[in-house]
């Protein structure tokens, strides 16, 4: 997700897109609206916000990491020190990556970064920043989905390569998405190339529960910025004083999920069309999935990668894996 604040000026098409995926999810029983549309401005910058409450320890757990255990990382990398693709999904500001492109670089590795993200305005600012801090790096940020960049990226070049999906973001899909993502990642890839992804692991019930319930409520904010940009993008007229948060962290599943709730009977109306909500009623906004060790392995496998490196942090919370592709 963006780490780094822009004004969003949605093309006509994706306003379009926005519309339609939110009257149907709100046609929907029970109503849901998708992720990925709490990332608007506002929403990037709560979420920046997010990183930094004392409860949400994703982001430091795998800083963590980064941090102490870059050389680890290279290890299973020595054989293509001679010629590497770096490409990183999701980029944002790239805080962590640094690290590893810190160490690959004072190691000798001959290779190029390329950052991918849907904002062009975070690619811009990537090949302007990294090579301030990393004189000499080879660089091309790609702007653009995750699959269509990716292929962009094998078109350029046929190096060997590394693909980073961090920060925990495979959780925000249901695991049925999150397996075949990485058999999708695993179909762009040759043979002997790597993944690396960040996974948030199960743990006490209140350290997750509480992350997504912060004490400052801005999880809360956060959750409601998706009504007030309903209202801002697409005229509706949401009273976000008539929901509130609701996190439900299920330690069966795994499952961490945000609902907004209906305080009342009431009818919101967007764009001209009326949609009915009765007290108490729900919507599904997102889902945060944690793994055991097990259930990460068993990702690889299923999607045609072997496993091959697992850090975690000091606490146990957070891993990074690496993964071949068979
Ligand atoms: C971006 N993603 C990994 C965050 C998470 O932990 O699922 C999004 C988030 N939602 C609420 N808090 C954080």
């Amino acid at each position: 997700m963006n780490e780094i604040s822009e004004p969003v000026i949605l093309s006509e098409e994706a306003l379009c897109a926005f519309r339609n995926d939110v009257m149907s999810g709100l046609k929907k029983y029970p109503k849901e609206l998708q992720s990925k549309y709490l990332y608007d401005a506002e929403g990037d910058e709560l979420f920046r916000q997010i990183m930094n409450a004392p409860e949400y320890y994703l982001t430091d757990c795998e800083m963590e990491i980064f941090k102490g255990q870059c050389d680890k990382m290279v290890a299973p990398l020595r054989d293509l020190k001679g010629g590497l693709d770096l490409i990183e999904l999701g980029a944002g500001d790239a805080a962590k990556s640094y690290y590893l492109l810190d160490c690959l670089m004072s190691q000798g590795f001959d290779f190029t970064y390329y950052p991918i993200d849907i904002s062009a305005n975070i690619i811009n600012l990537l090949t302007e920043q990294i090579p301030a801090r990393l004189p000499g790096i080879r660089i091309k940020g790609i702007q653009g989905d995750y699959f269509d960049a990716l292929q962009k990226t094998v078109a350029i070049s046929s190096r060997p390569k590394l693909v980073m999906f961090l920060g925990g973001n495979i959780g925000n899909m249901h695991p049925e998405e999150a397996i075949n993502f990485c058999t999708e990642l695993r179909r762009n890839l040759s043979s002997g190339d790597m993944v690396l992804m960040g996974f948030d692991l199960k743990k006490d019930p209140w350290i997750i529960f509480n992350a997504y319930n912060d004490q400052g409520g801005i999880t809360e904010k956060f959750n409601l910025n998706l009504l007030s940009r309903i209202n801002r993008e697409l005229g509706a007229d949401f009273d976000i004083r008539l929901f509130h948060h609701y996190e439900n962290y299920d330690p069966e599943t795994g499952a961490c999920k945000s609902y907004l709730i209906s305080k009342t009977d009431q009818v919101v109306t967007i764009g001209e069309e009326p949609i009915n909500f009765s007290q108490h009623e729900y919507i599904f906004t997102e889902t945060s999935q944690k793994y055991t060790t097990a259930q990460i392995d068993a990702f690889a496998s299923g999607s045609g990668f072997t496993p091959l490196l697992k850090l975690t942090d000091s606490k146990g919370w957070f891993a990074d894996v690496i993964w071949r592709a068979e």
